[in-house]
């Protein structure tokens, strides 16, 4: 077949799906080097019972919704299809990938998977990407049996969706080959690590393997039990020390609120696993807190205990922001939720782009302005 004709097949069978009604979702990733759009990913909703195409377009590090009813959307699909490299479409029977190389020739490759929607319905008006009757949500205490959000429950599935929020919009481009290979170091409980495994296995469809790792064996028996009951089989958790723990391949690395220096022994294991993505929210920073001598300087705020502590934090987050640049990564570290919810809200995350900026200057100067002998992700990566 010429393969002009593939990449109009895969328009067409797009369009068969949306008017046949069994149409799931599209993602529009590998963009090519004129496109301003970094991805796309659309999928079915239904607002006020009118099927819709909702697309979540990731420009500048932003992230937009665009909603359309499906004819609307086939018009945005002629107009992106140019931009990117790999299309991959769902149905509820097939996986679609169309792969375009820059003479625009195109080869498909046609999966058959079974896809099954899960509630399309609409309630992004509460921007909520995780639904309120989530499987796992009810597993795990948060929900009540009638699919309802406990009282308790809320501040927990707010900070869950604004987690998944964050990594949809970071996730790496999904490789149809390969499951993606996730981490979370020191989940304890698991929210992160069921919150990411539903979105990316049941919401995106996507093929994903998630390991948990943690030190208490009585928490990790619990969330295997319930990752068992759900029928999440490539979502496993381990009970292990991440400093020994041997890693194959690792596409992202999620660590939150790990304790001190685990948080820096999270961060090396996903360097030298040369991880795509990093997502943590650090704990307590004591590491740092033992190794300083006040300078002049410090000392005439660190009198302030409380002033003492913060700073302490913003110069250890802030170094291992310096340290990740050093080694190809785009860092960006802001406040994930508000205070309000937990007060250790600082978020550092991590692309890697393969760009290294020369940072150790500014590590030294940091040091020495503080009075810091060592900061210990230095001694590790
Ligand atoms: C504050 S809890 C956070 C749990 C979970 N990530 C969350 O955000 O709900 C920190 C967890 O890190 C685990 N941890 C600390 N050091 C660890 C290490 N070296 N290896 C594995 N787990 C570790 C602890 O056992 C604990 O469960």
């Amino acid at each position: 077949m010429p393969t002009f004709a593939n990449i109009e097949t895969f328009t067409n069978l797009l369009s068969s799906a949306l008017d046949e009604g069994i149409f799931i979702s599209i993602h529009y990733s590998n963009k090519r080097s004129f496109s301003t759009i970094d991805k796309i990913q659309c999928r079915f909703l239904e607002i006020k019972n009118a099927p819709q195409i909702s697309s979540s377009i990731f420009q500048n590090d932003q992230n937009y919704i665009k909603n359309d009813p499906p004819k609307a959307f086939l018009n945005n699909h002629k107009e992106w299809l140019p931009l990117f490299k790999q299309i991959i479409l769902k149905t509820n029977s097939e996986t679609i990938q169309l792969l375009v190389n820059k003479k625009q020739k195109g080869t498909l490759k046609i999966s058959t998977q079974k896809n099954e929607v899960i509630n399309p319905n609409h309630n992004r008006s509460k921007n909520y990407i995780i639904n309120e009757d989530a499987p796992f949500l009810h597993s795990l205490g948060i929900s009540s049996s009638n699919g309802k959000v406990k009282e308790k429950g809320y501040k927990k599935f707010r900070q869950i969706n604004k987690f998944v929020e964050i990594l949809e919009a970071h996730l790496p481009d999904e490789d149809p080959k390969d499951p993606m290979q996730i981490y979370d170091f020191g989940c304890g409980k698991a929210y992160l690590s069921f919150a990411a495994y539903y979105y990316i296995n049941t919401v995106q469809k996507q093929k994903v393997n998630l390991l948990g790792i943690d030190l208490k064996s009585k928490v990790i028996d619990q969330v295997n039990q319930v990752a068992t009951n759900l029928g999440y089989d490539t979502l496993r958790f381990e009970v292990g020390d991440i400093t020994k723990f041997q890693i194959q391949k690792m596409d992202v690395m999620i660590a939150l609120h790990a304790c001190d220096i685990a948080t820096d022994i999270a961060i090396a294991k996903a360097i030298t696993s040369n991880a795509k993505l990093i997502i943590m929210a650090p704990c307590c920073h004591k590491q740092v807190r033992k190794s300083l001598t006040p300078s002049p300087v410090s000392s005439t705020i660190f009198k302030h205990g409380i002033l003492e502590e913060r700073m302490i934090a913003n110069i250890t987050d802030g170094i291992r922001g310096l340290i990740l640049e050093s080694k190809g990564y785009k860092v960006k570290i802001f406040e994930f939720i508000s205070s309000e919810h937990t007060s250790k809200n600082v978020m550092i995350l991590a692309e890697y782009t393969g760009l290294i900026k020369n940072t150790q200057d500014d590590i030294n100067q940091l040091k020495s302005t503080f009075g810091i002998k060592n900061h210990y992700l230095e001694s590790l990566v």
